[in-house]
């Protein structure tokens, strides 16, 4: 079987991608083990992770490196945040999840990969976290929340690092399910703008997620 380096740690594995498994013979959300030159992978699905789906449909910017600093909003069971963790395997990746019942998988998810660190908090309340962790290189936001954009700016002025990387997950329903999906896409790409961000990149996440944009950004100084 034949395999790519597409981004640092990211595999192109036949038609998939897929990331080097951190913690061998374990799965994280039941996705496909393959086994390649001696080393495992695990198939990285785009349907349930849309970081994985933004990579598909051909994002460009890619920032994660093996000791890239992370903060991580709306972190849930820990889906993504496992192939987080097997990329930036000397790098650390705060998980912020305020639903007690998430945070249960995620602490199990987290003693066996001790580069993610679950916290269990609120993101529309940074300051909570304010002593919990350093300024990083990548903030990461999921939360599927109608102030979704304000709690993803509020976070990065406060953690991340001048040259850093914004990427949010927008979802128009938990926005305003009334409203056309690109009309919503269009007023929350102005937030950021009108926030102090440049907007780097837009990804489309279908047909993996219905009414889904990847947004990429930086600070516009
Ligand atoms: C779409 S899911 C995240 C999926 C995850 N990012 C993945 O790809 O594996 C959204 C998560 O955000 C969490 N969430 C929503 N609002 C939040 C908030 N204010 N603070 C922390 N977590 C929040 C929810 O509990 C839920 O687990």
């Amino acid at each position: 079987m034949e395999k790519l380096e597409k981004f640092t740690g990211v595999y192109n594995i036949e038609d998939h991608i897929a990331t080097e498994n951190l913690n061998t013979g374990k799965k994280v959300y039941g996705e496909r083990l393959i086994e390649v030159d001696d080393k495992e992978y695990r198939i990285w699905e785009p349907r349930r992770s849309k970081l994985g789906a933004a990579i598909m449909n051909g994002m460009e910017t890619f920032p994660f490196k093996t000791d890239s600093k992370i903060l991580y909003l709306g972190a849930s069971s820990g889906t993504t945040p496992s192939h987080i963790s097997d990329i930036a395997t000397n790098g650390t990746i705060w998980c912020v999840e305020f639903s007690p019942r998430m945070m249960r998988s995620l602490v199990e998810l987290s003693r066996d990969r001790v580069n993610m660190v679950p916290l269990l908090d609120d993101a529309t309340k940074p300051r909570n976290y304010l002593h919990l962790l350093e300024k990083v290189d990548i903030l990461y936001s999921d939360v599927a929340q109608s102030k979704q954009s304000e709690l993803f700016m509020e976070n990065m002025r406060l953690y991340l690092k001048p040259e850093g990387i914004g990427i949010i997950m927008i979802k128009s329903r938990s926005i305003d399910v009334t409203q056309s999906p690109k009309k919503i896409f269009r007023e929350e790409e102005k937030k950021l703008k009108t926030g102090g961000f440049k907007v780097l990149e837009k990804i489309n996440l279908e047909p993996y997620e219905k009414d889904h944009l990847a947004m990429v950004c930086k600070f516009a100084f």
